[in-house]
């Protein structure tokens, strides 16, 4: 099945108002390989049925967000001719989760919305709830440090200004705690129309928790950064967040990181690339 045809099969569940698949758990799956089978003389006498167009059998399809153990949630699809503007307007007032409570401003994301590269961070800190920017507090000041200081030293033309900068959730969570799943969840939504509207050339994850979200794994930044990853066909790669960088025993991060920046940017600005390896 094309990429077409899988948005046409999950629009086709989506418009009968299905929005989860649920996979049946251990136990059960248990019970259907222990029970015996049917003796032919109790089946029912198959009646002869017209054959009818059904549709194929459901195969893993994207999924963008976290998902729940026993349960397959079907990535939601970016209406066509989505806009950031109009994802903005959907949001609202948002009162979705229970991070509404305590935010002072909604941070949606800023930057270019031509950009090759999208940063996804955690989500916001005190500093971004009250000016409704990401990352501007101190983690922020480091993220700008390092796209512009990064860039300069290979003479390369980028700026924090040409990259667009989001987080997964879009309220700040109380006292800055990690973003619970359902949370991610239902922001999640809003940060795949985000990068589907986009489209960069590149993401990069900052942290575990847009790792998580965006590559629906558990392993740790220190495995997977630096690794040429792929988020809907999209070039992806996990970075360290910059709040872990600012811990000054971290040294041998931050080398690794700047690695990691380097690669992106080099990939993102070398037109003759479309696979970045
Ligand atoms: N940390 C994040 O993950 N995002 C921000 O916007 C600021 C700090």
């Amino acid at each position: 099945m094309n990429a077409e045809q899988l948005r046409q099969y999950l629009e086709y569940f989506r418009d009968l108002g299905i929005t989860h698949i649920t996979a049946p758990d251990a136990s059960q799956l248990a019970a259907i390989s222990a029970a015996p089978p049917v003796p032919e003389a109790v089946r029912p006498a198959a009646a002869p049925v017209a054959p009818i167009a059904t549709p194929p059998p459901i195969v893993a399809a994207p999924v963008p967000m976290k998902t729940p153990v026993n349960d397959l949630v079907l990535p939601t699809l970016a209406p066509e001719g989505d806009t950031l503007a109009r994802i903005r307007e959907e949001i609202g007032d948002c009162k979705r989760c229970r991070l509404c409570e305590a935010r002072k401003s909604i941070v949606f994301g800023s930057g270019n919305e031509k950009a090759r590269l999208v940063f996804v961070g955690e989500g916001p800190g005190a500093d971004e709830d009250a000016q409704g920017v990401p990352f501007v507090g101190r983690a922020g000041q480091l993220l700008t440090a390092m796209i512009d200081g990064t860039a300069a030293k290979d003479s390369l033309p980028l700026r924090r200004e040409d990259c667009y900068i989001c987080n997964v959730v879009k309220c700040r969570p109380p006292d800055n705690r990690t973003p619970l799943p359902d949370e991610m969840e239902i922001c999640g939504q809003f940060l795949y129309r985000q990068l589907m509207t986009l489209q960069p050339k590149a993401i990069c994850a900052l942290g575990s928790t847009a790792a998580r979200a965006l590559l629906n794994t558990k392993e740790g930044v220190t495995k997977m950064r630096g690794r040429w990853q792929r988020w809907n066909g999209i070039p992806l790669m996990v970075t360290y967040h910059p709040s872990y960088l600012l811990r000054a025993y971290n040294v041998e991060a931050k080398k690794e990181a700047w690695t990691d920046l380097r690669k992106l940017f080099h990939f993102v600005l070398d037109d003759s690339k479309v696979h970045p390896e």
